[in-house]
């Protein structure tokens, strides 16, 4: 399957919102490797990571990539922080890093109204010291993996869905736009 857009980077950092600014622009779908593990699992990612264990999400990582590569096309992918981790990553389509610097994802997710959800949700920011460690272990294998970068911090959703459909060549769906 092809025309996918992959969405990765850092927990925070905005895949999420850039996937549905970038589904609304384009007229593709969207979907989230997250949402993917909840609905197969029937249980929240913090839920999962207590009761069974990172390496038991990190299978259901696996198993949501190889149903991604297999069987969706021309869709826009948002992914957990840990998700381009899979083996098969780069099948599933054109890997996008979106980039910011921990010190900027820290303070966002912070100064956010829903900031303690959105730091409690995530069972690896509950220590930002590992948070940061991690952030670090990963930069260059986030760079490593993605055909394409975009920074993040200080822009706007929009400016950065515009610069990932110029760079990408995502064809419009939506006549709209
Ligand atoms: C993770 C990031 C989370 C979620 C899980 C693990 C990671 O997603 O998949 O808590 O390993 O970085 P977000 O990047 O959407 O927070």
């Amino acid at each position: 399957m092809t025309g996918n857009i992959v969405l990765i980077g850092f927990m925070g950092v905005g895949k999420g919102r850039t996937a549905r600014m970038l589904a609304r622009k384009s007229g593709m779908f969207g979907v989230d490797c997250d949402d993917l593990i909840e609905s197969f699992s029937n249980k929240r990612v913090k839920k999962i990571f207590s009761k069974m264990g990172e390496p038991w999400f990190r299978e259901l990582e696996r198993q949501v990539a190889v149903w991604l590569e297999q069987k969706v096309s021309d869709t826009i992918i948002s992914t957990g922080g840990g998700f381009f981790n899979v083996p098969n990553i780069k099948k599933i389509g054109t890997v996008v890093y979106l980039h910011s610097d921990f010190d900027v994802i820290i303070e966002a997710l912070s100064s956010h109204p829903n900031a303690k959800k959105k730091l409690k949700k995530r069972p690896l920011l509950k220590d930002l010291g590992s948070a940061r460690q991690l952030y670090e272990k990963r930069l260059p294998l986030y760079r490593k993996t993605a055909s394409v970068e975009v920074q993040v911090g200080g822009r706007s959703i929009e400016e950065v869905a515009d610069e990932i459909i110029a760079l990408t060549g995502i064809r419009f769906f939506n006549s709209n736009y």
